[in-house]
């Protein structure tokens, strides 16, 4: 098998899209166009503002599932948010108790969602490591991950993946990726050229049938360094556009 990434076919978007995830992307492209222009003729505040605001004003201090509460009910109430949302959600919480890891690496932040899904999951001995290149965005996480109380064993390194991961010292053993999918598997790579990866770490990817990831599935189950399953799934706050997550064990 070939692993270079030029062998994708050229395409305009980051990534190839097929029938079965056409509808589920298109969806998500019209509520962010709608969001971007009633933004633009202030009708509303970005999106992420008004998540903000509301949970400086309804979720409880120290209470994570409030934050996530208040989150999901935003989503799933006014506009889409890229979330890993409430169903991965569980299954990514379970893949972090069940691996019994102890040094996390998230590829991903958005507004600190699945971060704070991970955090409330850690064991005492655990830490997690969060990379976000939208500065904005991270601001916001850090707000809602120091709501939750749950900001002490987290560090979150503001930058692109590209630049960061070159620079970690440690090595993972889960390593949850859910930032920009044209990014999965060259920045898989990356972590396994600079030996950032623990053996029998868990790879947990988000999103490989909404955006028909078939590269980096084609890598995870075609490597002997993996063992590799698929949880299929539907997409963050829809009951119908079909979506999954793959999570990859590494052996090498
Ligand atoms: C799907 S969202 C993450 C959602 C989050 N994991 C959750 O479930 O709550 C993707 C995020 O990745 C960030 N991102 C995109 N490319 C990145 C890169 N190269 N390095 C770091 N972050 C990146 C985007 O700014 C965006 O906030």
């Amino acid at each position: 098998m070939k692993n270079n990434q030029s062998d994708r076919k050229k395409s305009s978007i980051p990534f190839r899209l097929n029938r079965k995830s056409f509808l589920g992307v298109m969806s998500l492209v019209y509520q962010e166009l709608l969001d971007k222009v009633l933004t633009k003729i202030n009708i509303k505040l970005p999106k992420e503002d008004e998540v903000l605001n509301l949970v400086r004003k309804k979720a409880k201090q120290n209470d994570p599932e409030s934050i996530l509460r208040v989150i999901d009910s935003y989503a799933y109430k006014k506009t889409f948010l890229m979330n890993i949302g409430d169903e991965k959600g569980f299954i990514l919480e379970r893949a972090i108790i069940d691996s019994n890891a102890s040094n996390i690496l998230e590829l991903g932040v958005y507004l600190g969602y699945s971060t704070i899904r991970i955090l409330k999951n850690l064991k005492n001995d655990s830490k997690l490591t969060s990379i976000e290149s939208n500065k904005k965005f991270a601001n916001i996480a850090l707000e809602h991950i120091k709501l939750a109380g749950l900001s002490e064993r987290h560090e979150l390194k503001i930058g692109k993946s590209n630049d960061v991961i070159p620079n970690l010292k440690e090595k993972y053993d889960f390593i949850f990726i859910d930032h920009w999918k044209d990014l999965y598997l060259k920045d898989l790579k990356t972590l396994e050229s600079y030996n950032l990866i623990k053996k029998d770490a868990w790879i947990f990817a988000d999103n490989v049938i909404l955006f028909n990831l078939e590269d980096y599935l084609k890598y995870v189950r075609s490597s002997p360094n993996y063992e590799s399953k698929f949880i299929p799934t539907k997409r963050e706050y829809s009951k119908f556009h079909p979506d999954g997550v793959e999570i990859s064990i590494y052996k090498a």
